[in-house]
């Protein structure tokens, strides 16, 4: 047989759409805590769902438990194109803006739902293109929950129980300040490296949520939960911006979509597993819960105050109204 000019182009369109077939784009996600976590389950989700809507044409990749990348290389990894999506916590963008550490001083958000809506306001949702000049696109917000306060010690319930102790903290300076008004000693450390840390007495204590708290065992090696609700975890979903608006618009619009998908879900579900893990933790006996009343909240909330004036340039005067504007 002769091959004809449209013979050969429809061969040739044939082994394209087969390559294209063969060959779906790989979307690596990465994040640092355990699948039954809030962050866990929206990856998860994500994956379920991106898939079902290109079929063949998209394959994702979740890594949990810093398993391809830790908190001190996921973003750089981000930027190199080694990976596509990760979603660390609002406390570990300083190196890229100032701006997100709005949701690391203390007290700032009554609770999760006031968070939210922030969130969904203009200017928190100004601040998921605060990155565009590093490169990253902010694609969604995922919650975890609020954060509580642990320690080694077995009288956890004012300011003063945290003298001269030493607190695990994330990479971030606002985090570093507060443990400073407090009289502790903070020490900034990859989230993975935490357990051990607490294990041997590198640190006294940290701040986490129940479902990180659960996951990681640190209920384990903690003898006091205190329940202070003093801040937020909360995450950023982000991408590589360059990546992102090189994706085919269909594949792109596909993968948005789920994302959206995903947010709602593992956003409804965050409550439930942090209320979840925190019976599961009283349950196991092992670190006491210490509820606080309204006098050692009011406490806590005072030592922490002076943090929000030193970051106040930082982060802008304008934000931290809006922020608080979000609570009823
Ligand atoms: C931490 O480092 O404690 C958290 O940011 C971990 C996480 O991603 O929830």
């Amino acid at each position: 047989m002769r091959l004809t000019p449209v013979l050969l182009a429809g061969a040739a369109a044939l082994s394209l759409s087969i390559a294209a077939q063969a060959a779906p784009i790989i979307v690596k996600v990465s994040h640092v805590v355990a699948e039954g976590t809030p962050k866990g389950q929206a990856s998860l989700k994500f994956k379920e769902l991106a898939e079902k809507k290109l079929p063949g044409k998209v394959q994702v990749q979740v890594f949990p438990s810093s398993q391809l990348f830790g908190d001190a290389k996921e973003m750089e990894a981000l930027l190199l194109g080694d990976v596509q999506i990760v979603a660390p916590s609002l406390s570990k963008f300083s190196r890229y803006t100032k701006k997100l550490q709005l949701f690391d001083l203390p007290f700032l958000f009554d609770d999760i739902a006031a968070v939210d809506r922030f969130q969904h306001s203009p200017d928190g949702k100004a601040l998921l293109e605060s990155m565009k000049s590093k490169g990253i696109k902010g694609l969604a917000y995922w919650h975890n929950g609020m954060k509580q306060l642990s320690s080694d010690k077995d009288r956890l319930k004012r300011p003063e129980d945290v003298k001269g102790l030493k607190y695990r903290i994330q990479a971030s300076d606002v985090l570093e300040a507060q443990f400073r008004a407090v009289g502790a000693n903070p020490q900034k450390m990859a989230f993975s490296e935490v357990y051990q840390a607490l294990q041997t007495g590198v640190v006294d204590g940290q701040e986490n949520t129940w479902s990180n708290i659960y996951t990681q065992k640190f209920y384990e090696v903690q003898k006091t939960i205190a329940e202070t609700n003093h801040g937020v975890i909360d995450y950023m979903v982000i991408t590589n911006a360059k990546w992102w608006d090189g994706l085919p618009a269909d594949v792109r619009q596909g993968l948005a979509e789920a994302m959206d998908e995903a947010t709602k879900f593992g956003n409804d579900l965050a409550g439930e597993l942090n209320a979840r893990d925190r019976k599961r933790i009283a349950d196991a006996g092992k670190a006491k819960i210490q509820p606080l009343s309204k006098d050692d909240v009011a406490a806590w909330r005072k030592a922490m105050a002076p943090v929000w004036k030193k970051f106040e340039s930082d982060i802008g005067k304008d934000l931290i109204e809006a922020a608080q504007k979000a609570n009823r």
